[in-house]
């Protein structure tokens, strides 16, 4: 595992989108699992310079979200999509044909179902994920893989924990209104990405950051399936690394 601790959130998005820019470099089409979230921002906005100042080309690129709240429609604030053409997709030139996030407007279960079976085979159809960027819950979740996810799962709808919803409630005008259930890439799937990126930052993600990059390989925390992975690296902030046994070996 390859572990990063940066000094700042502009080194960390600096280091992050080398690590994107050079799988950019290596591939005709590359396909980039992107995520959602705070702590990627940095990152895309990274990206975004990168593209306004030296040319980073997106025309080429094809890209497979995490993961979507069930219930939300594209245009809706919170929604997963909406998320990404703000942050990212509305300031590079990727054909927006070639971004792909979960569709959160399927009601019936049988057809979230087989949406999901179609998304992985597009990712399968493409030729797999290149490089998939993630974060992390404080419970330890990638995309929605709660604690108790299957290691080897697929994309499909997962159940959110109350913990899950608490921590997103601050992009809600209520707790109420954060959904119960998002469609979200396997755990699986994230393994059979190339490459993994993981981003996290503040002392909230301390110790699932310790449990993901030290601890036991367990579903208890499903960023530790990233240990199974031979390309994953974490980049981190001194916070998000303070719980780290290990924390002065990756500084050296
Ligand atoms: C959500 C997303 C995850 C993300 C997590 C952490 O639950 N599904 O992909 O990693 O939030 O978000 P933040 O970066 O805002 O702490």
């Amino acid at each position: 595992m390859f572990v990063i601790v940066a000094r700042s959130e502009q080194e960390m998005a600096e280091r992050a989108a080398d690590l994107v820019e050079a799988e950019m470099q290596r591939h005709v089409s590359p396909v980039l699992g992107l995520a959602t979230g705070s702590t990627p921002i940095p990152l895309y906005e990274e990206l975004i310079r990168r593209h306004r100042e030296q040319g980073l080309d997106f025309s080429t690129c094809i890209t497979f979200n995490l993961d979507e709240y069930v219930g939300s429609a594209p245009d809706h604030a919170e929604s997963y999509r909406r998320f990404m053409n703000e942050q990212l997709f509305d300031h590079i030139n990727i054909n927006p044909k070639n971004s792909h996030v979960p569709d959160g407007t399927i009601a019936d279960l049988e057809a979230i179902e087989r949406f999901c079976e179609e998304y992985e085979k597009r990712i399968a159809d493409i030729g797999g994920i290149d490089l998939q960027v993630l974060g992390i819950g404080a419970n330890g979740h990638i995309g929605f893989n709660e604690p108790g996810s299957s290691l080897g799962s697929l994309t499909r709808i997962k159940t959110l924990t109350a913990k899950t919803r608490e921590d997103n409630a601050r992009f809600f005008s209520s707790l109420d209104e954060v959904p119960r259930y998002a469609i979200t890439m396997g755990i699986g799937t994230i393994l059979n990405a190339r490459k993994v990126v993981l981003l996290a930052t503040g002392k909230g993600k301390c110790a699932a950051v310790a449990a993901a990059l030290e601890g036991p390989v367990s579903s208890a925390c499903p960023a530790s399936a990233l240990q199974l992975h031979r390309y994953a690296t974490f980049v981190l902030d001194e916070d998000a690394a303070s719980q780290l046994t290990l924390e002065g070996y990756h500084r050296t």
